[in-house]
């Protein structure tokens, strides 16, 4: 192992040792391994939306009747926004329209084991994006 492999290993569990103490490992996960990141092909449709903090979510969705099929997200966001994105598109999949539309802000930090209050708009921004999405809908 390069010298500067060790160096960046070391940082990299520093990082990751830090990050434990604050967030769950189902956070920790969706963040580091992030689930249907990148813009979707041919979408049925499509929003954007920006935080308070200014950090932004564009979340894709394909449908198949009124079914969520295929669904993906992309962010400038914090590790929280890229884990909630991440998470929120897992749940939201297989779904129909009007159920997707009912997942909330703590029924997402509830799935993700919950995140630091400063934190909780992330979900808000995931979840309202998502809605947003969807009623652009047919
Ligand atoms: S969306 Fe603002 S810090 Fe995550």
């Amino acid at each position: 192992m390069s010298r500067e492999k060790e160096v960046f290993d070391d940082i990299e569990g520093l990082v990751l040792k830090e990050a434990r103490k604050t967030y769950s490992p189902r956070v920790i996960d969706h963040f580091l391994n992030p689930r249907n990141f990148g813009e979707l092909k041919d979408p049925d449709c499509f929003n954007a939306m920006s935080g308070i903090c200014g950090d932004t979510i564009g979340i894709y969705v394909g449908l198949d009747d009124s079914t969520v099929t295929r669904i993906s997200f992309v962010t400038n966001g914090c590790g929280p926004t890229i884990a909630c994105s991440s998470a929120l598109t897992c749940m939201a999949k297989g779904l129909e329209i009007q159920e997707a539309m009912k997942i909330t802000s703590n029924d997402l930090m509830e799935y993700l084991g919950g995140l630091p209050v400063e934190h909780t708009h992330c979900a808000d921004l995931a979840v309202n994006t998502l809605r947003s999405a969807l009623a652009k809908a047919g």
